[in-house]
């Protein structure tokens, strides 16, 4: 029997409408939670996103501002921006769309967000808050839609062996945190893999859950697959295609229709973790704004 999908559109929907109604509900208190998106550059894809981001937050009933600025923008001037936003009372979230032009210091970017408004969760204290356990902190906003998915679609990662794949700062690292955590969500056993790993088979081939994040197509095969095991496909990879309209299609990193065969369930690309994504970031937003109304600020 083919796997069952796991719809990330789905419960990404079904998040969303959850924090309408929160929005709703804080909107009553006098409190309208504030994202501002930052994109550097004209980067067709970073654009698309942030198009994306900026949409889902106004559906929610979260004030949206979003700041564009030219590829040239000399990185003091991106500080300056950050600077603002960090005074401004109205604005809770702060995302700064990565990759960066190369002239500027990502890290250097990073380390300038307030903390607390650090919705994408990169910044270093909230790194170490998420790797020692915090239970308030803004984590990651992907790895956060996967524990999402796994405990909506009934696969509580709890006493389960997870194999991630990939080792990212966005996607790996905080995945492998996330599920260990001592909480909802976490107490996996995790074994981290990646590009070097030798004979990756051997080691996905013992995951009850394998996260698949290294951006490249058809990296996991139904070989690389234990029967009957979860799949969480993170990759949104193009390949030409000369029979779609637009001349490519998106694809994941595991190869879908093969691993199908074999797998218990597995997430689609696109609509899988893509939607959740996006449903994340604002679950963070509203976190984000309750958190600082609490402490006053
Ligand atoms: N670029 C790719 N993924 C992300 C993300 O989750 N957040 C930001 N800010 N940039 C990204």
């Amino acid at each position: 029997m083919p796997a069952a999908i796991i719809s990330g559109k789905d419960i990404a929907r079904t998040i969303r409408d959850e924090l309408n109604a929160q929005c709703a509900a804080l909107a009553k208190e006098g409190l309208i939670p504030g994202l501002a998106t930052v994109l550097v550059g004209d980067d067709p894809a970073s654009r698309l996103y942030v198009g994306m981001k900026q949409r889902a937050a106004a559906e929610a009933g979260i004030h949206s501002r979003a700041e564009t600025l030219p590829a040239t923008t000399p990185e003091s001037e991106l500080l300056a921006l950050i600077d603002e936003l960090n005074a401004d009372p109205a604005i809770h979230g702060i995302l700064v769309q990565l990759p960066l032009p190369r002239h500027i210091d990502d890290s250097k970017v990073l380390l300038a967000i307030d903390p607390d408004k650090d919705v994408d969760g990169f910044h270093p204290v909230n790194v170490g808050r998420l790797a020692t356990g915090d239970p308030e902190v803004l984590a990651p906003c992907t790895p956060r839609g996967v524990i999402e998915m796994l405990l909506r679609s009934g696969a509580d990662p709890s006493g389960k062996h997870v194999v991630v794949v990939g080792r990212s700062n966005i996607v790996g690292k905080p995945m492998a945190l996330l599920l260990l955590r001592k909480a909802a969500g976490g107490n996996a056993t995790v074994t981290v893999a990646h590009s070097r790993t030798s004979d990756l088979g051997a080691v996905t081939r013992t995951a009850d859950i394998l996260v698949v994040a290294v951006g490249w197509p058809d990296t996991i095969t139904r070989d690389m697959v234990k029967p009957g095991a979860t799949v969480i496909d993170v990759g949104t990879n193009r390949v030409d295609d000369p029979e779609h309209p637009r001349g490519y299609r998106v694809v994941g990193d595991a190869d879908f229709e093969g691993v199908r065969e074999v797998a218990g369930a597995i997430t689609p690309v696109p609509g899988g973790v893509g939607p959740m994504t996006i449903a994340m970031l604002l679950a963070n937003t509203v976190e984000a704004a309750i958190r600082l109304r609490k402490a006053g600020r």
